[in-house]
């Protein structure tokens, strides 16, 4: 592995000797310079990760140095070094972006540690202005509400395009938030039919019952409380596009159905008898494994066959880290925008956190979080004690409540409060807050609704 190059500037050799040694043994690749001056000829030659840089110097005073340095080369990491050590001394030199503070003799262990700190941040930094480099070469103004910059978004969105131009069935995948709607949102945009009606239905949150008739219409009469005839939305979507979000919960006895449409393109009203032809594009998605529900039974293999000619599959967010950033970014600017604040950035400690979080509830995730940090920010700059993942929460069930109330109601209220618990804790991620509950992700979302704790 290539070894991090490291200065030393310290006029007093005893010292410079014992660092260097110590950081050599270390791994580190080691200069010494005696004075400014030979710092720079150092400089002059090639770059380095860190500095260790004395704050007197027989031909200058480190401070002034360290002001040039961060000028010039700000992406260097320098620590002071110092036989004086007071409190406005250390201010001094953060304020003009010295890393760290040391006094001599230096505690060789803690260095260490400092100077590993130093680096993996510095990584991180380098990191970022690559990505802002590649971002503002490549985005797209066209496209603005949706952001992919990693490899596998790109891909993604490379298909999409090409399917778009079709009227080709498009089946999409991928875990709970990482953006199939804002896709076949795209795919719509991009095909033939974008001027033709675009609409969807929710086959998770609509209640069985209701579905049927909801998707083919019914006729008058159809069953008690249908006064009057309905089109259904196939017929609605008649030469547009529609789309079946949560394929995965849809009931077998529909999914016949909804083999039939694709089949021959036609569709019954629920109670009728007439059959409609229908042209219709559909675009599909779900967050279940389809073919595993094929095997247990649950979901109709001619059907997934159907569905499955054209699948476009968005990787979750931690394995397209690459995307974090961007998409803070993105967020960041859109409620900003939308909780009129001024904000411009996140700080270092921020980003990192964001950066080294695994987001099992993906891109939605990191919506909410970065939506509440821009509400919780108290300046500028976003820091790490917004991002509400990483804080603590206050908790106590209010008990002599509890035992107080009639019972419905405390079951109510313990409901209630599990329920804001869980949803809280999975950062508005339905399916996992369900699954923190114990319960079904229709039950979840039932109750929701039932007690009002829908987002809006
Ligand atoms: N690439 C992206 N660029 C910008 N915003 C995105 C992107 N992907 C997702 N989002 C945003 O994240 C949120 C979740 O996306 P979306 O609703 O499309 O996810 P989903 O995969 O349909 O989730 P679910 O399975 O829970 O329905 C939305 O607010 C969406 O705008
Ligand atoms: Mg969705």
């Amino acid at each position: 592995m290539k070894k991090t190059p490291l200065l030393i500037v310290e006029d007093d050799e005893t010292q410079a000797r014992i660092l260097a040694e110590y950081l050599a043994h270390k791994g580190f690749e080691v200069d010494k310079a005696y004075s400014v001056a030979e710092a720079k000829k150092h400089l002059a030659q090639k770059p380095f990760d860190i500095i260790l840089l004395d704050w007197r110097l027989p031909d200058q005073d480190g401070l002034t140095f360290l002001t040039e340095l961060k000028r010039e080369k700000p992406l260097t990491q320098v620590i002071m070094l110092t036989a004086f050590a007071t409190v406005e001394r250390a201010v001094e030199a953060i304020k003009r972006g010295a890393y760290h503070y040391l006094t001599k003799p230096v505690n060789l262990e803690e260095l260490l540690l400092i100077i590993e700190k130093a680096l993996k941040e510095l990584r991180l930094q380098k990191e970022v202005e690559l990505l802002k480099a590649t971002v503002a070469e490549l985005s797209e103004p066209q496209i603005t509400d949706i952001v992919a910059e990693s490899a596998g978004m790109k891909e993604v969105l490379r298909l999409a395009a090409k399917v778009a131009q079709t009227d080709a069935t498009v089946l999409i995948l991928g875990e709970s938030g990482t953006g199939k709607e804002v896709l076949a949102n795209l795919i719509y945009r991009a095909s033939p039919r974008a001027k033709k009606p675009f609409l969807k239905i929710n086959c998770a949150a609509i209640p069985e019952g209701l579905l049927e008739s909801e998707l083919f219409g019914h006729e008058r009469g159809a069953f008690t409380g249908a006064d009057r005839a309905k089109p259904g939305l196939f017929e609605l979507a008649h030469e547009g596009t529609l789309f079946l979000d949560e394929i995965g919960d849809l009931p077998l006895p529909l999914q016949a159905k909804l083999l039939r449409v694709l089949q021959d393109g036609t569709i019954r009203r629920v109670g009728g008898l007439k059959e409609i032809r229908v042209d219709v594009r559909i675009l599909a998605a779900t967050n279940k494994d389809l073919e595993e529900m094929v095997n247990k039974g649950a979901f109709r293999e001619d059907l997934f066959w159907r569905l499955n000619v054209f699948t476009l599959k968005i990787p979750p967010l931690r394995e397209r880290r690459e995307d974090i950033w961007p998409l803070a970014r993105f967020f960041l600017q859109k409620f900003a925008h939308k909780h009129h604040k001024t904000i411009r950035d996140f700080s270092r400690e921020a980003l990192e956190a964001l950066l080294s979080y695994h987001f099992p509830g993906n891109v939605r995730e990191l919506e909410n979080i970065i939506e509440r940090a821009v509400i919780l920010a108290e300046n500028e700059v976003i820091t790490k004690e917004d991002l509400p993942f990483l804080m603590q929460e206050p908790r106590g069930e209010p008990s002599s409540l509890l035992e107080n109330l009639p019972l419905p109601e405390a079951v109510a209220y313990l409901e209630k409060q599990r329920i804001k618990k869980a949803m809280k804790e999975a950062h508005g991620v339905k399916t996992r807050a369900a699954e923190m509950l114990g319960i079904s992700e229709r039950v979840l979302r039932y109750k929701l609704a039932k007690y009002g704790l829908e987002e809006p």
